[in-house]
């Protein structure tokens, strides 16, 4: 939803105006496109995000630093350039390479915010030194989901009853391992950072929680498939490849290939396509998991208002990749 350029902008300018140091809520959601209800875009059901927008400055233009995630984090996180950090894959840690930069949080910390992450927010891993940047960015070491290790576990329900890796794969939260799902997590842990924050009103915070959905898999609680009936869903206006596009842009979907659903189609390699039916599903489960994490939103905005913390945050809500 917000360039991260004038995001920063906008923090700061708030921040010098403000008598007592306001708190910030960074939520960033992952491979999230602007396909949502506050851009115009109907068949997206996105109240709690909507509703933000309508009390928020909107940006209408989006850039994605690089279209993968760990470079693209490790720039809006820096406020540096992919050619500055140096970082264009997976697992290149910026202060190894391109520099010793200053993060985000990092300047709160520095500067009297006691800062946590919640989630995904740097890409974890080796692209932010196996520890998400703790302890230079974070006050207390990042929490991760302990679901997310079922990222490619055999969890979703086929039609013949079996349980398989799929990409579509909306389930029975009740039937998962630990019976919860990683942004259900994310979201517990974060209101209890905000009640434990609550009690300390003259301490400021700097709270970042990382959805993982709408990420793949498209694993999600089912009940939000009802709000998106199949015979409501339309294809991509432009499903083909642009005559003048170098090949190397047009990505072959390698990590929806290894998927056990996808693996089924026989699709041919590198270009397909994906049969019009399963295109279909996928976006069915893309809006499903949108208005899932949609909710997630809404319960930290709830959550700050339960605990009086509405009008001393400031809230930035954004996608990784613009
Ligand atoms: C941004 O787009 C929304 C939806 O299309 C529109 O309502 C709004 O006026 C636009 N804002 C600006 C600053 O252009
Ligand atoms: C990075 O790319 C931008 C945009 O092309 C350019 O203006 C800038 O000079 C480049 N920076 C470096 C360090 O190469
Ligand atoms: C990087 O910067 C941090 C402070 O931001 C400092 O503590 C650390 O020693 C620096 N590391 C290197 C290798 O310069
Ligand atoms: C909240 O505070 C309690 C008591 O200090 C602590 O045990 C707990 O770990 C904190 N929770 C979070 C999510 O930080
Ligand atoms: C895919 O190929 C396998 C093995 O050749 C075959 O059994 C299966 O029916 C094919 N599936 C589709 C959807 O064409
Ligand atoms: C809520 O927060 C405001 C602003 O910090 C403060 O003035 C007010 O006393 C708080 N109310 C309660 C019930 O804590």
């Amino acid at each position: 939803m917000m360039n991260i350029w004038h995001g920063l902008l906008f923090l700061l300018v708030l921040l010098t105006i403000s008598e007592g140091k306001l708190n910030v809520l960074l939520i960033v959601a992952d491979d999230l496109r602007p396909s949502l209800g506050c851009y115009g875009y109907e068949p997206l059901i996105t109240p709690n995000i909507d509703l933000l927008a309508s009390q928020s400055v909107v940006f209408n233009r989006t850039y994605a630093q690089q279209a993968i995630c760990g470079p693209s984090r490790a720039s809006f996180l820096t406020s540096r350039r992919p050619n500055t950090t140096h970082v264009y894959d997976q697992h290149t840690y910026w202060r190894k390479r391109g520099g010793n930069f200053t993060t985000l949080p990092q300047h709160f910390k520095n500067n009297g915010y006691v800062t946590f992450s919640v989630g995904k927010i740097f890409h974890p891993g080796a692209a932010s030194g196996k520890t998400d940047d703790y302890p230079y960015s974070w006050s207390v070491p990042p929490y991760h989901p302990s679901t997310q290790q079922y990222k490619m576990a055999k969890v979703c329900p086929g039609p013949d009853g079996k349980l398989y890796m799929n990409i579509v794969c909306p389930v029975d939260v009740i039937a998962m391992p630990e019976k919860t799902l990683p942004d259900l997590q994310s979201t517990q842990h974060a209101l209890q950072i905000m009640q434990n924050v609550s009690r300390f009103p003259e301490q400021p915070f700097f709270l970042a929680v990382g959805y993982h959905k709408p990420h793949i898999p498209l694993k999600y609680p089912r009940e939000y498939l009802n709000l998106y009936p199949l015979d409501k869903i339309h294809l991509a206006p432009d499903p083909s490849l642009p005559p003048k596009l170098p090949l190397v842009a047009w990505n072959p979907w390698a990590d929806l290939r290894e998927r056990d659903d996808v693996k089924m189609l026989n699709v041919s390699f590198p270009y397909g396509p994906l049969p019009k039916h399963y295109q279909l599903l996928v976006r069915q489960s893309y809006y499903a998991a949108t208005s899932y994490m949609d909710d997630q939103v809404g319960q930290l905005l709830k959550g700050l208002d339960q605990h009086n913390l509405s009008s001393t945050t400031v809230i930035v809500f954004m996608g990784d990749h613009g």
